[in-house]
């Protein structure tokens, strides 16, 4: 669904951010939930949910696919239809502003013997889409798209699909998880191989649905195999909450003077968790307290202190995956501390909601701030703790963590900071707002 008018939101200069932030469910496992859950046959219950709309609209999605998903009190209830047996959906599948959402669905579709015709927003449907449609496509499935493979976009499911070997050429969740559903209704064993690790969520998930799933290391990388045509059988599923989302208030209270912020049971799985750990390099004052496992997942409360020591690092490569979607806020991170931060091997940042690299770039020089952009990296010179000028008007490009990235570097600079919609914020933290304004923060607007 697209959101209204632009709403523009300025955040000055805060005081200490202190208390407790409970962030919402995580996005990525949101999505998998509902997505698996309507392939299992009975009644999954969801706690935890993340109800921002990139994850609404997968729910609505599902129930044209022909499950129901319905909210009773606090928990969510999928009453699923099995493995290859969702239906041919009525209408247009818009999927908002969400990639996750359009790219696990078109997996999930694309062994399913019915076309289905995919839309997003303006972002959505500028989002290359060819990176699913083509391992889909080796299942039997076509695609009927925009120029450059661009939404809308029908699939043709393969009414008689074959399992496929798939190794991803870029470092993608959403393409692995796209193949791996598209194989749970593929007889034989469907393979992804992947050179780096990526987010593991699908394979944990359809684990614990009781698919056949194998995960092995070898030279190529990492080897997923999956068994077809399982029976899926329904979950309880405690939702952990967002790492992506708490990056931000704990990011915020890094950044502004006199802050101590703690961020209760986050998911730390180590695909998610890079973030976390380039700030301990740099010299946060974050430590990982009361850490255990919920629901197959590693969680820990995160505390968050002002760190006025902060150094600028260079991030491995290697990392890049498991810290994908933090490089926004970490980039305000870094022209916080002293230094330069340098980020290699982040091509993949130009592809996402918008130009991450190009917004981000073009947002912090506007705030005084010295950054470096090649294709594929990027590097951002430190102005010390508070040295961020700010005093700018910057474009969020229908791109939440743009929005809130800018908004926490307004909280700790000079002059205030506004973007010129805070609208797709409810995308995936529809509470942003008010939860950091109960830590000690403001905003106008
Ligand atoms: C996601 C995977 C990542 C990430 C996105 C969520 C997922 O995208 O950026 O926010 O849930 O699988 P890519 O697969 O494009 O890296």
């Amino acid at each position: 669904m697209s959101h209204g008018p632009a709403t523009p939101l300025t955040a000055p200069a805060s005081g200490p951010l202190t208390g407790e932030a409970h962030v919402p469910g995580d996005k990525s496992i949101s999505h998998r939930a509902l997505i698996l859950g309507a392939m299992a046959v009975g009644e999954t219950r969801i706690t935890g949910l993340l109800e921002g709309q990139d994850v609404l609209d997968t729910g609505a999605a599902m129930r044209a696919f022909g499950a129901q998903v319905a909210k009773e009190g606090d928990t969510w209830v999928v009453r699923g239809v099995g493995v290859g047996g969702l239906m041919e959906p009525a209408d247009v599948i818009d999927c908002g502003n969400s990639g996750t959402g359009v790219r696990l669905l078109m997996g999930a579709a694309a062994t399913h013997g019915f076309a289905v015709t995919y839309t997003g927003d303006a972002s959505l449907r500028s989002r290359p889409m060819a990176r699913v449609t083509d391992p889909l496509a080796l299942f039997g499935a076509q695609a009927h798209g925009r120029s450059g493979g661009r939404l809308p976009m029908t699939l043709v499911g393969a009414a008689d699909p074959v399992p496929v070997r798939y190794a991803t050429p870029v470092p993608s969740a959403q393409v692995k998880s796209a193949v791996l559903l598209a194989g749970l209704n593929a007889p034989g064993e469907t393979v992804v191989v992947e050179r780096e690790a990526t987010r593991d969520h699908s394979e944990r998930m359809l684990a614990g649905f009781g698919a056949e799933i194998g995960v092995e290391d070898s030279n190529e990388g990492r080897v997923i195999t999956l068994v077809g045509r399982p029976d899926l059988s329904p979950q309880t599923i405690a939702v952990p909450r967002d790492p992506s989302s708490a990056a931000f208030p704990v990011c915020a209270a890094l950044i502004v003077p006199g802050s101590d912020v703690l961020v209760p049971n986050i998911g730390l799985n180590p695909t998610r968790a890079g973030l976390f750990e380039t700030l301990v390099e740099m010299g946060a004052d974050l430590t990982y307290e009361n850490p255990r496992e919920e629901g197959g997942e590693p969680v820990a409360d995160l505390r968050a202190r002002f760190s006025p020591d902060m150094k600028g690092v260079e991030v491995p490569p290697a990392r890049a995956a498991s810290m994908i979607d933090e490089y926004p806020v970490l980039s305000v991170v870094a022209a916080n501390a002293a230094g330069t931060t340098v980020m290699r091997g982040v091509a993949e940042l130009r592809v996402k909601e918008c130009d991450r690299i190009d917004a981000m770039a073009t947002g912090l020089r506007a705030c005084g701030v010295e950054v470096r952009d090649g294709a594929d990296w990027w590097e951002v010179d430190g102005r010390g703790p508070c040295g961020v000028a700010g005093g700018a008007t910057v474009a969020t490009h229908l791109d939440h963590r743009i929005a809130m990235s800018f908004l926490v570097a307004g909280l700790g600079a000079q002059s205030p900071v506004t973007v010129d919609d805070a609208g797709p914020i409810a995308t995936s933290f529809p509470i942003f707002r008010a939860l950091m304004e109960a830590l000690g923060g403001t905003f106008r607007g």
